[in-house]
């Protein structure tokens, strides 16, 4: 299966969710790939055992590294822009859009599901998008309103699990880990473990 992680905003969450879902993935044995396809390399910067992490440059590498990965899965951290990120959506079976239940970050959705259904209908016709709530804080109440308008709006399309907000995220990223690795025990990666569950039987 080949994941693209997409939002067209930065700092929503896309190359935590890569590579702790990745993480979670590899932790049942499955083999996993990551695509950097960001310029910025952040999610090359992990080291998760295994999971491989590649980078690529443009569509066409894109697609050649999607076409020949043998990883059960192959997740695309994808860059922040709709016209970059473009590339990653055909290649697709699934689109998880990380979206912080945040005023700022709800705006451009709409946008995101536009294309992604664009390119549904331009032949990806078994691609499907799946919101997944981020950096979620539960002290915050207004983000518990954001949350439920994205639920009453797009229903099924937002996955029942919620990324909690966590300075555990931070931390691992600068030991290059994942949560996973670098606190098991912690929310966060609990989390990406009940995502890569809820992922499996999207498969
Ligand atoms: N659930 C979370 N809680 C707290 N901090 C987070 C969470 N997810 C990501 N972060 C932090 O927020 C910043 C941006 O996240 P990142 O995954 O790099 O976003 P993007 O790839 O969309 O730009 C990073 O410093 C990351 O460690
Ligand atoms: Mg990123």
């Amino acid at each position: 299966m080949t994941i693209a992680v997409l939002n067209q905003k930065g700092g929503v969450g896309k190359t935590t969710t890569t590579i702790n879902l990745a993480a979670a993935l590899a932790a049942s044995g499955e083999s996993v790939r990551v695509l950097d396809a960001d310029s910025q390399q952040q999610a090359v910067a992990f080291e998760v055992p295994g999971v491989e992490v590649l980078c690529v440059e443009g569509k066409a590498a894109l697609k050649k590294a999607v076409d020949k990965s043998k990883a059960d899965w192959t997740l695309i951290d994808c860059p922040p822009s709709l016209l970059e990120a473009a590339p990653a959506i055909p290649l697709a079976d699934l689109v998880i859009a990380p979206v912080p239940p945040r005023f700022q970050d709800l705006s451009g959705f709409a946008k995101l599901r536009q294309t992604v259904d664009a390119a549904r209908e331009r032949g990806n016709s078994h691609l499907r998008l799946r919101v997944l709530v981020t950096m979620r804080d539960v002290r915050v109440v207004l983000q518990g309103e954001y949350e439920a308008q994205l639920r009453a709006a797009f229903g099924d399309e937002v996955l029942s699990t919620v990324i909690p907000r966590a300075a555990v995220f931070e931390k691992a990223a600068s030991a290059h880990q994942a949560a996973q690795q670098y606190a098991p025990s912690s929310a966060g990666a609990a989390a990406y473990r009940a995502l890569a569950e809820e992922i499996r039987k999207l498969r």
